[in-house]
């Protein structure tokens, strides 16, 4: 019997750099291995999207055609919409017992996104919505709607995973043993910082190149990345490894490319702007198959929704499964 991971995804933006090295070569290893669920958390986006639901809605399609573009194959992975299924709501009321709103003020991950929400939440948390606190139990809903065994995630998941397990042990506790304990698989690959240096990438940042940027909107932005401060002229030797242009260049560059990068920066025998328009290059390069990938969904939007249809009516049976048996453990199974 294969394991079963699952996974989610707020639909709130398109995928970037960031999102492909930090996760998503982490999905495509292991689609094949595994019964692998990635939900599109789209209720959970509504937590603090909730005033912004048309965002919420084209995310839905983005993202899910972003996630095909990189080679997620719908064959093996149940891509699926969070709303669609009933279930996942239901557990979270039945789960929302278990959980002390105190040890949800204390999730780090919350305490981190309620301090980056000020206009949402107000400068001390002091309007932070019932649904926004809760998120983490609708989370633990959705890992334990499908038996998920293991949860790739990037470490600032591993609170939420906590309180997932938390949750899970306090049901089995209660209820007599009914769910699985999950675990986190941590992805490999350190966060990608953005070009600015800076440790979060984010549209509004405008320093994270996205999957769909064109050659102008990649030009633009590496452009404007942070080089060694110390080069003032063309032919200064700099230090690569403390530049963002070097820093994406190992991401996208071959190696014998990347070796005449690193020592013609130290010899100053490179300057940054032609620096710059070979990582741009390369980056369009680095990008055209995923691209060409995406073009069959962007013509074919009924694709794009068989696909999401599909993978939902497989999970919400998983997910039927579940509710029987928590029912019943609950005995409210009337
Ligand atoms: N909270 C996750 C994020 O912001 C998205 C997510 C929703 C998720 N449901 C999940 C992740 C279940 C892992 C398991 O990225
Ligand atoms: Fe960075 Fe290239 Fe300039 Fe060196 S030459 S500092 S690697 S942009």
């Amino acid at each position: 019997m294969k394991k079963t991971i699952l996974t989610g995804l707020r639909p709130t933006g398109n995928l970037h750099l960031g999102h492909l090295f930090g996760a998503g070569t982490n999905y495509l290893k292991l689609q094949d291995d595994y019964e692998f669920f990635l939900e599109i958390a789209d209720v959970q986006a509504l937590t603090d999207n909730f005033n912004n639901p048309d965002k919420v809605r084209h995310n839905v399609y983005e993202i899910t055609m972003d996630l095909l573009a990189i080679g997620i194959d719908p064959k093996k992975v149940h891509i699926f919409l969070q709303s669609k299924i009933p279930q996942i709501a239901e557990l979270t009321v039945y789960y929302s017992n278990l959980v002390t709103v105190s040890r949800l003020f204390r999730n780090p991950t919350v305490k981190a996104e309620v301090a980056q929400k000020k206009e949402l939440f107000g400068n001390d948390g002091e309007s932070i919505t019932y649904g926004f606190l809760g998120y983490p139990v609708s989370q633990a809903a959705d890992i334990t709607a499908f038996s998920g065994q293991l949860v790739p995630v990037g470490d600032d998941q591993l609170p939420l995973l906590e309180q997932c397990r938390e949750i899970v042990r306090k049901f089995n506790n209660i209820y007599g043993d009914t769910l699985i304990e999950p675990e986190a698989v941590l992805s490999n690959v350190t966060r990608l910082k953005g070009l600015d240096g800076n440790e979060k990438m984010g549209k509004s940042l405008g320093n994270a190149i996205f999957l769909v940027d064109n050659e102008e909107e990649i030009s633009k932005k590496v452009m404007g990345a942070i080089t060694d401060p110390s080069k003032i002229k063309k032919d200064d030797p700099a230090n690569p490894d403390i530049c963002m242009v070097y820093y994406y260049h190992k991401l996208v560059t071959d190696n014998d490319a990347l070796n005449t990068v690193c020592s013609e920066c130290k010899a100053g025998k490179r300057g940054c702007v032609a620096c710059k328009k070979e990582l741009i290059n390369n980056l369009v390069k680095f990008l055209e198959p995923i691209k060409d990938r995406r073009k069959k969904y962007e013509e074919n939007p009924s694709l794009v929704k068989e696909i999401l249809d599909d993978g939902t009516s497989y999970a919400k049976e998983k997910a039927a499964h579940t509710i029987d048996k928590v029912k019943h453990a609950m005995k409210i199974d009337y």
